[in-house]
C-alpha cells in the first residue's frame, strides 16, 4: 500500500501487483539488546529461578477493582483470590498485571517488583488501549475505512505514547480478526472483511504501538488477536465456534496475523473460541504448528482472559489441573486472570507431568520480551513528564483529522452536503445527537478526554446560528453489557412510553422550526464491541420511527451515523438525501462531523465492509466464489427471491465532494508468472472544484485454475492526495 502526495490536480497512480503463491519473509525481530545478548540474559536468568518463580513469570493477574456488588453480579466470572496484587508480586507470582491505569499502583506495584523479589524481574502492564488512550481516536473499524495505514500508525503511536505515560507498557492490539458478519459485535474492533487491507492495517498498527523495534521510548509492545478464526462465530454470537476450512484459515484469516508477525509484534493472544471443535487456547495445531512453525512467530503468547479455566468450561479438559496441562502444552505462555496455571503447574511438574523443560520453553519468550523493550534497565514510567503527554493539544489536532478521514460519504443527492455555513437554522436530533460519551465508541478508558459531541461539534462550527436540539427517541441494550459490569458502568436509564412520544413530537416540531436537520442516529457504544452481537442490523430503539417522521416533515435532513457495524439503512438510502458514516470518532468527534458537514474537510473514507441491504444477507463479502449463475441484480437468478445480491453499498465504496475521473489503465505485461511482479498504471484526475484525496484501488480475478477463486481479491491501493488548481 503506498501514500502518494501530489499537489496536481493530475496524478498517476502506479501500482505494483506481485503474484505470490508462498511468502517467506522473516520475522522483523531485533536479536540484539541493551547489554548481553538476549539469549544468554535469559539462559541467565532461567538458571537462577525457582519453579515457582517460574510459573509467576507465566502468570497474568487482573487487577480490577470491584465492589462487592460488582463481583457478586459477575458470578465466577473471575477467580476468588484471597491474595492482594500487592503480595502476588512480592511473593513472585506475576509476570503481569493486567486491568489497571492508575500510574500510582502502577509504579507501586514496579517497584515492589524491582525491589522486595529476589529475580528482579519487571512486570508488563498490560491494558485495552484499543483505539486511544486520554485522547480516543475512531474506532479500529473506522481507521480501517481511512485506508491509510500511515494515519492508523501515527493514531497507535499517539495512544502508546499516553498509555506508557502511566506506566502501562503492554496492549492488546491490534485485534485483526476478519469480520464478514455484521452481527457479530466486535466486527467494531478489527478493519473488516478483507485480509489484504486486514494485513496492513495489522501491521501499520504493530509498527505505532511498537515503534520500529521493542524498546522504543515511549511505545508498548503489541498484542495481535485473537488467534485465530473468532471473527468466524457461528451466527454471529460472540464466542461461538467456528469451523473454518484450512484453506480459509490461511487465505483469509490469517494473513493479517502473518502482517503483524512480520511487524516484528511481541505477543499473540489466543482465542476464546472453539476452532474445529478444539479450543482456540488449547490448540496445538493453532499455536505450535500454525503460529510458531509456519508463521514464524518468536514472541509469547497470552491466552484471553480466563480461556485457560475455560478449556474446561468448554468440555476439553477434565478438571483445572488438565486445562493448565493443555493450555501450555499446546502453547500459551501466560494464563490471563485466570489463576490456572498459578494453582496448578508446579504439581504438575512435581508429578512428572510436565518437565521442567517445557516450563522453561514456556518462560523463555516472555522473559526475552522484557529484556528487548528494555525494561530491565527502565521499569518506570517518567510520572513528571505524564500530563504534559497525556494533554499534548498535537494528540487532539491528529485525533480530528483521523476522525475526518473515516468518515465515509454514503450518500448525497443532489450535492446536498456541504451544507451552507449561512444556514439560519439547525436542528440536531436523535438521541445520540449530544452524547460525548457514545462518540466514543467501546473500550474508551475511563479517564478519557472530554469529547466533543455532534451538537457541541455544530454549535462550534455556526456560533451566530440558532441550533437546537431534541434527543427524539431512545435505544436501549435488552441484556446490561459485560463489558460495562466489569467496568463498572451503570446501564442508562429507557424513556417511558409517555416520554418517548413527546420526544418524538417534539423532534418533529424541531424540524419544522429548522431550515435544515442532522439526524444523529446508529448504536449507543455499549452495542458493538464484546459481548455485543445483535440478531438484527436494524436501527435499535425507535429510531426508525422517528427517522420518517422527521424525513416527513419534508426539510432536508442530513443522516450521520455512530456505529460500529453496518445497520440496516435501506429505508435512509431512498428516502433521506445525505447520508454520512461517521462510525465512532473519538474525542473530537464532533467536531470532525461539522467540519465534513460544512465543508472544511472533505469526505474520503471508503468502506471496509460490504453494507447489507438487510440482516439476512449476512454473511456479507465482495471475495465470494463465482456460481454457476451469473451475478444479475436485476433479473432473478438463483440467490435470493426477495432481495437483490448484491450489497446496498460495495467494499471500497464513498463518496466524495470532488469527483475524480479514472483513465488510461495500463498493464506493463499482459502475463505474470508465480512470484512475478507487473506494473500497472492509471490517470486519476480530479474533476471537481474542491481539494480532495482519492484510494486508488486494485483488484485481480482469476479466469482459469487448479480451484475456484473469488470473483475479486484485493490486492493493491494506493490513497492519492489531489489538490484542485
Ligand atoms: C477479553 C477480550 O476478548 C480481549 O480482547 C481483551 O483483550 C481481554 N479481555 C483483556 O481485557
Amino acid at each position: 500500500m503506498l501514500n502518494t502526495r501530489s499537489n496536481r490536480c493530475r496524478a498517476i497512480a502506479i501500482l505494483f501487483l506481485t503474484l505470490a503463491l508462498s511468502s517467506s519473509s522473516a520475522p522483523a525481530q531485533d536479536s540484539s539488546a541493551p547489554g548481553q545478548q538476549v539469549d544468554a540474559r535469559v539462559d541467565t536468568l532461567l538458571s537462577r529461578m525457582s519453579l515457582q518463580e517460574k510459573i509467576g513469570q507465566l502468570t497474568q493477574v487482573g487487577a480490577l477493582d470491584l465492589t462487592p456488588e460488582q463481583r457478586k453480579d459477575l458470578g465466577d466470572l473471575l477467580p476468588e483470590d484471597p491474595v492482594s496484587i500487592e503480595d502476588h508480586v512480592r511473593r513472585g507470582e506475576a509476570g503481569s498485571i493486567l486491568w489497571t491505569t492508575n500510574p500510582v499502583f502502577i509504579s507501586k506495584l514496579q517497584h515492589v517488583a524491582m525491589e522486595e523479589t529476589r529475580m528482579k524481574i519487571p512486570l508488563l502492564f498490560g491494558y485495552d488501549v484499543i483505539h486511544g488512550f486520554r485522547t480516543i481516536f475512531p474506532v479500529p473499524l473506522a481507521l480501517a475505512a481511512s485506508w491509510d495505514p500511515d494515519l492508523a500508525e501515527n493514531a497507535q503511536a499517539v495512544a502508546a505514547q499516553e498509555a506508557s505515560a502511566v506506566g502501562i507498557n503492554w496492549t492488546f492490539g491490534p485485534m485483526v480478526d476478519i469480520a464478514r458478519d455484521a452481527r457479530w459485535g466486535r466486527i467494531v474492533e478489527g478493519a473488516g472483511e478483507d485480509p489484504f487491507l486486514g494485513a496492513a492495517m495489522a501491521r501499520a498498527q504493530v509498527r505505532g504501538f511498537q515503534g520500529q523495534q521493542l524498546g522504543t521510548p515511549g511505545r508498548v509492545v503489541g498484542s495481535v488477536k485473537h488467534f485465530a478464526g473468532y471473527g468466524v462465530a457461528e451466527g454471529g454470537r460472540d464466542y461461538d465456534g467456528a469451523y473454518i476450512p484450512e484453506e480459509h484459515l490461511r487465505n483469509i484469516y490469517l494473513p493479517p496475523f502473518k502482517a503483524a508477525i512480520d511487524a516484528g509484534v511481541g505477543t499473540v493472544m489466543s482465542a476464546y473460541l472453539d476452532l474445529n471443535d478444539v479450543p482456540a487456547s488449547g490448540n496445538r495445531f493453532l499455536l505450535r504448528d500454525v503460529l510458531r512453525r509456519d508463521l514464524g512467530f518468536k514472541g509469547f503468547v497470552v491466552s484471553d482472559a480466563m480461556a485457560v479455566r475455560d478449556l474446561q468450561t468448554h468440555g476439553f479438559a477434565r478438571d483445572p489441573q488438565d486445562a493448565a496441562l493443555r493450555g501450555l502444552t499446546a502453547g500459551v505462555n501466560m494464563d490471563m486472570a485466570s489463576l490456572t496455571y498459578l494453582r496448578n503447574l508446579e504439581s504438575l511438574v512435581q508429578s512428572g507431568k510436565l518437565s521442567m523443560t517445557q516450563i522453561d520453553d514456556a518462560v523463555r519468550p516472555i522473559l526475552e520480551v522484557k529484556i528487548r523493550m528494555g525494561l530491565f534497565e527502565h521499569p518506570y514510567s517518567d510520572s513528571a513528564a505524564a500530563e504534559s503527554i497525556l494533554t499534548d493539544p498535537e494528540h487532539r489536532k491528529l485525533a480530528r483529522v483521523a476522525a475526518q478521514r473515516t468518515m465515509v460519504l454514503l450518500r448525497n443527492e443532489n450535492s446536498l452536503l456541504p451544507l451552507k455555513k449561512t444556514v439560519a437554522s439547525v436542528a440536531v436530533i436523535g438521541p445520540l445527537a449530544d452524547s460525548e460519551k457514545e462518540i466514543q465508541g467501546s473500550w474508551g478508558v475511563e479517564k478519557a478526554a472530554q469529547a466533543v459531541s455532534v451538537l457541541e461539534g455544530v454549535r462550534a462550527k455556526l456560533p451566530h446560528v440558532r441550533v437546537e436540539s431534541v434527543r427524539g427517541a431512545d435505544l436501549q441494550r435488552k441484556y446490561p453489557s459485560l463489558v460495562d459490569k466489569v467496568f463498572g458502568v451503570k446501564p442508562t436509564v429507557p424513556l417511558a412510553a409517555d416520554q418517548l412520544k413527546s420526544e418524538l413530537d417534539r423532534a418533529v416540531e424541531a424540524a419544522r422550526r429548522s431550515d435544515t436537520v442532522v439526524l444523529v442516529l446508529g448504536e449507543l457504544a455499549n452495542m458493538s464491541g464484546e459481548a455485543a452481537s445483535r440478531v438484527s442490523l436494524d436501527l435499535p430503539g425507535n429510531q426508525q420511527q422517528l427517522l420518517e417522521a422527521v424525513v416527513a416533515t419534508g426539510k432536508p435532513v442530513v443522516l450521520v451515523l455512530l456505529n460500529g457495524r453496518p445497520l440496516n439503512i435501506s429505508w435512509a438510502a431512498g428516502h433521506v438525501p445525505a447520508i454520512l458514516e461517521a462510525w465512532y470518532p473519538g474525542t473530537e468527534g464532533g467536531n470532525a462531523i461539522a467540519d465534513i458537514l460544512f465543508g472544511d474537510a472533505n469526505p474520503e473514507g471508503k468502506l471496509p465492509v460490504s453494507w447489507p441491504r438487510t440482516t439476512g444477507q449476512v454473511p456479507t463479502y465482495y471475495a465470494h466464489n463465482l456460481t454457476h449463475q451469473p451475478e444479475d441484480d436485476k433479473n432473478f437468478t438463483s440467490r435470493y427471491l426477495d432481495v437483490p445480491t448484491s450489497p446496498l453499498y460495495p467494499f471500497g465504496y464513498g463518496l466524495s465532494y470532488t469527483p475524480f475521473a479514472f483513465s488510461k489503465l495500463q498493464l506493463s505485461q499482459t502475463t505474470l508468472a508465480p512470484g512475478g511482479s507487473l506494473q500497472v498504471s492509471i490517470d486519476v484526475e480530479n474533476t471537481g472544484r474542491s481539494s480532495g484525496s482519492e484510494v486508488v484501488q486494485l483488484y485481480i480475478h482469476q479466469r482459469a485454475g487448479s480451484a475456484s477463486r473469488p470473483v475479486r481479491t484485493s490486492t493493491c491501493v494506493i490513497r492519492m492526495n489531489l489538490l484542485f488548481s
